[in-house]
């Protein structure tokens, strides 16, 4: 029998333990959120500081900066984007100048600056780009806590820089582009050439980082990664209603892909994605933790002897059209090479994915700032329910419900 003065002891002696658990300021907030029964990606958790009911606490504005240090995968981590010479600046005014860029616009802070610099958006904004935007080294766009479009003409253009952070921006409705002239990264106004319309075009690039987008509906693709870029992470984004979604290394008879390492993981494609998600050339691409709903054409596929580790991806196939995740591009003798691997995937709905017989899976084999845990397939779901842009309203952000049909 167990006396009254004891049962007391082991009353406080739990309540304590409750106390510990729901009070100690160290507990990460990865760590809180498994307490909660949920899982939130290691990218996520990194910034958004978490309250009881699962509302991001408001205190993440006042650690902006902090997001530069919770990047995963081939782009390392971008504290390259922060410190003392921090140059902050706020988008006031939507309008676009492409050749003369008035300052509070966004072309100058992302063209003009040539320093360091941190773009937010004073309110909601819908800005029409009258030619590309050639975003500078070094640059960060940060679209949280507004609603920030990017829409109905040209869009986000990266060449030849390094070091930039595009986070939180619902781009779609990109048009192609005849050439002109336009305020060119290095600040200086330049020539350039027709551009298809993509959401995101990638030329030259290197250590990019694309994180929590929603991109869709665009002329020609959402994100292409050409021409000798490398060293890009691409995470929790939304992609939908688009035939040509993401495409990595620029044509068939450019060698230099070869070198290419891509990420990508926690996003969201479909509803309504024909292909390329992506579609590979030469170069490597670690595609972990996504959630892929649907496809009509397949979901990734390549040629020229791309190398792909698709590890614990959800792959839900169309209950019409094509069952199989994969395509391969039968060329030539050389083109006809390709190493797609698949480990620990799930699939669902008849979903299957042709793997490259024989052969090892090629490891990311990433530096130790690349590395994080790909966690069970089981997760995806959850770890994918805040992809695309954050949802907002004046004081948090909070995890966007979607309908998926
Ligand atoms: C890519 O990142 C690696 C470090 O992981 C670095 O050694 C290499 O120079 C980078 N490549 C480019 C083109 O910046
Ligand atoms: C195979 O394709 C590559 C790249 O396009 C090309 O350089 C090569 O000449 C082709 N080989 C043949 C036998 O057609």
């Amino acid at each position: 029998m167990v006396s009254q003065g004891t049962n007391f002891i082991i009353w406080r002696f739990v309540l304590a333990i409750v106390i510990v658990i729901f009070f100690t300021p160290k507990l990460s907030s990865a760590k809180q959120s498994k307490l909660m029964g949920m899982k939130m990606n290691t990218i996520d958790s990194c910034w958004r500081i978490i309250d009881s009911c699962w509302r991001p606490n408001p205190e993440w504005r006042r650690h902006r900066q902090q997001l530069a240090t919770c990047s995963v995968g081939y782009v390392g981590k971008m504290t390259n984007n922060i410190g003392n010479d921090l140059i902050h600046y706020k988008v006031t005014d939507p309008n676009d100048d492409p050749t003369n860029p008035k300052p509070g616009t966004l072309r100058y802070g992302a063209s003009v600056i040539q320093s360091k610099v941190w773009i937010t958006f004073e309110k909601d904004m819908n800005i029409q780009l009258m030619k590309p935007l050639l975003i500078s080294s070094f640059t960060t766009i940060d679209g949280r806590g507004v609603n920030v479009h990017i829409a109905n003409n040209a869009c986000l253009m990266i060449s030849k820089a390094t070091d930039i952070i595009i986070h939180s921006i619902r781009i779609h409705h990109c048009k192609a582009q005849a050439p002109g002239m336009v305020m060119g990264p290095n600040g200086k106004v330049i020539h350039i050439g027709p551009v298809d319309g993509d959401a995101i075009r990638l030329v030259t690039a290197s250590k990019i980082w694309i994180d929590h987008n929603t991109i869709y509906e665009c002329e020609d693709g959402l994100l292409d990664v050409t021409r000798g870029s490398t060293n890009v992470t691409i995470s929790n984004n939304w992609f939908r209603e688009q035939d040509k979604v993401m495409l990595l290394g620029h044509d068939d008879g450019y060698v230099r892909d070869k070198n290419m390492k891509v990420t990508v993981v926690y996003n969201h494609f479909g509803p309504n994605c024909n292909q390329r998600m992506p579609r590979i050339r030469y170069g490597y691409a670690h595609v972990a933790n996504n959630l892929y709903f649907g496809w009509m054409q397949y979901a990734i596929g390549g040629s020229m002897r791309p190398s792909l580790k698709s590890e614990a991806n959800l792959f839900i196939a169309p209950k019409v059209g094509s069952k199989e995740v994969t395509w391969r591009k039968i060329g030539n003798t050389s083109g006809d090479k390709w190493k797609f691997h698949s480990v620990r995937d799930a699939f669902e709905n008849g979903a299957y994915f042709t793997v490259t017989k024989g052969g090892r899976v090629p490891k990311p084999n990433y530096r130790k700032e690349q590395g994080f845990k790909v966690v069970d397939v089981k997760f995806v779901r959850s770890l994918t329910r805040s992809a695309g842009a954050l949802q907002c309203s004046r004081t948090s952000i909070y995890v966007k419900k979607k309908h998926r049909k």
